[in-house]
């Protein structure tokens, strides 16, 4: 039984321990904002945090997340309103979308890392994320203004399977 926790929720997985990260999330999750894109770890449409760092969910076996902590897109901010998700909005980033839960995860992770980063710092942090819509230059503008704001923010509320808060439960 691999015990971790998924967006401060605690959760168990008694499945093949070789099974990617990334499948645990969408399919029996159901938190489908991590995305399937190349599988092989070249894209980094799979982006999750695990114990804060930036990793391929697609490349991540479930041993490997044993007693750690995970959290998706969705479980970035309490309100959407990470300084990132903030920055992006205003920049208006996206153009499909797919590709994107992964570029704020992995652009969030820079910011946690390195609060202040330079061009080269963005371009080496980034460079593994890809946008077939070349999003490119409004991802590098939105990281800027993202490291501009306040980095105080809350986490998500930890939901239950149900999609209730811990907190609405115990009411
Ligand atoms: S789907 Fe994981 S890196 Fe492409
Ligand atoms: S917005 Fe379409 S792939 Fe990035």
């Amino acid at each position: 039984m691999i015990n971790l926790k998924v967006n401060g929720v605690s959760r168990q997985f008694d499945g093949e321990p070789e099974m990617p990260l990334l499948w645990f999330l969408r399919d029996e999750l159901q938190l489908t904002g991590t995305k399937y894109g190349c599988g092989e770890g070249l894209c980094g449409a799979c982006t999750v945090h695990l114990n804060g760092v930036a990793v391929r969910s697609c490349q991540t076996p479930m041993q490997a997340v044993a007693g750690k902590s995970v959290v998706t897109i969705e479980g970035l901010s309490a309100k959407a309103d990470h300084p990132v998700q903030q920055a992006w909005r205003q920049a208006n980033v996206p153009q499909c979308g797919y590709c994107q839960s992964g570029q704020i995860m992995q652009a969030a992770a820079l910011l946690k890392q390195k609060p202040r980063p330079t061009d080269a710092d963005i371009d080496s942090a980034m460079k593994g994320n890809i946008c077939r819509c070349g999003t490119y230059q409004r991802i590098r503008e939105a990281i800027k203004a993202a490291a501009t704001k306040p980095v105080a923010n809350k986490p998500a509320a930890p939901k239950t399977a149900t999609g209730k808060t811990t907190a609405e439960v115990k009411k």
